[in-house]
């Protein structure tokens, strides 16, 4: 059978209200572009989503990853979503599309890409996690502890198949630079990179020789575009997606999700200038409302079915998230607190607006030499 490409293609064409979430008629303009697709063959199936405020894109189709026709349907979409926008007065219409010309490919140009190729076993789990008010960093420590952390993943233990570990590619997204590293054995050396999330990122996993799946076929990506790189200014955080393949050789859709019930701490929420926990949420309750937030991570549970997409299964629309849910608003209560204050304001570095070189301006001949 031909290789499947799974493509979730995410932009923020313009929220409601403010940074919230998604008016329904993008959704629908959305629906009515792939659906088109499908109809001429283009696509084999897709499903029209929305996280927070970022209209989601998830298509199956036999073009392999980074196919213009692909990246350009997508762009036509997020268009096309963009005028229903602009008749609505949504906040920020458009505000991901970053250029007027579709040149081939959506990289670079303000949507955010997670895809990959590969042979459709005979079941394949999927889990699309979409996540709002966050940077692509967000996803290091849940990738990690899915493919790399024994006390999260029981598979890398006690399951065979999987027991020699996995290989991730982590990027470098300041220099370009991207490196392969090879767990177990490189383990510390990993977590010497990507525990510094907003420089160094994990692009993709790959599973290694002897398992049952094909080596040059990845498990898992994430979207690694950094909206305000490409733009030279804020325009917007970019908030990641992800796409994570589950069982029979890989981590079990429970460990997988496993991964997400500890509301690790992250960047960007209100204006794309704070720390923050992230609650992992159902998709009715990706909302972004507290002080823009707190960052949110929705899970959409597939199997694909010769590309088909059965689901999606609202996977965090479960009590067992409950107790997450409640320590993420613990944690929301008690850092809010500090106000304009680090850690909870992100390092100066980091920041996505500042009116610091103002305030220096301003006080530039007030300032003294200190004896
Ligand atoms: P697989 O061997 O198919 O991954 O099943 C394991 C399982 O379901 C444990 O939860
Ligand atoms: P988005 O990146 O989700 O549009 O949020 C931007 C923001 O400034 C939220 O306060
Ligand atoms: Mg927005
Ligand atoms: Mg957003």
């Amino acid at each position: 059978m031909a290789k499947i490409t799974v493509s979730l293609i995410k932009a923020d064409v313009g929220g409601y209200p403010g940074h919230a979430s998604v008016h329904p008629d993008l959704i629908k303009e959305g629906e009515k572009v792939l659906k088109e697709a499908k109809k001429e063959g283009l696509l084999i199936d897709f499903r029209v989503m929305g996280a927070g405020d970022d209209l989601q894109l998830l298509m199956t189709h036999n073009k392999g990853v980074d196919s213009s026709d692909i990246h350009g349907l997508a762009w036509q979409a997020f268009e096309k979503a963009t005028k229903v926008a602009k008749n609505l007065k949504l906040y920020g219409a458009g505000q991901d599309l970053l250029s007027d010309a579709f040149s081939g490919n959506v990289r670079g140009m303000g949507p955010g890409v997670a895809e990959m190729e590969f042979t459709e076993r005979k079941a394949e789990p999927l889990v699309a996690f979409m996540m709002d008010k966050t940077e692509p960093g967000a996803f290091n420590l849940p990738i990690f502890k899915i493919f790399g952390d024994p006390f999260n993943t029981a598979g890398l233990v006690v399951d065979p198949s999987m027991h020699a570990g996995f290989i991730f590619e982590v990027w470098d997204i300041l220099e370009h630079k991207k490196v392969l590293m090879s767990l177990p054995e490189e383990l510390y050396d990993l977590l010497a990179l990507i525990g510094a999330k907003s420089r160094y990122v994990i692009k993709r996993v790959f599973p290694k020789k002897g398992g049952k799946l094909p080596v040059d076929e990845p498990v898992a990506v994430v979207s690694t575009e950094k909206l305000y790189e490409i733009a030279g200014e804020y325009v917007g955080k970019d908030d990641p997606v992800g796409l994570v393949r589950a069982q029979s050789g890989l981590p079990a859709l429970g460990e997988v999700l496993e991964a997400f019930s500890f509301p690790h701490l992250v960047s960007g929420w209100m204006r794309g200038s704070h720390n923050g926990p992230l609650m992992p949420v159902s998709f009715k309750d990706a909302r972004c409302t507290r002080f823009d937030g707190p960052p949110r991570v929705v899970g959409a549970g597939f199997q694909l079915s010769n590309g088909l997409l059965v689901g999606p299964v609202d996977l965090f629309d479960d009590p067992a998230y409950d107790i997450t849910r409640q320590k993420a608003q613990e944690i929301t209560d008690y850092i809010r607190r500090h106000g304009p204050f680090e850690p909870h304001r992100l390092p100066l570095e980091e920041m996505e607006y500042t009116t610091l070189p103002k305030v220096l301006q301003k006080l530039k001949d007030r300032f003294e030499e200190v004896e």
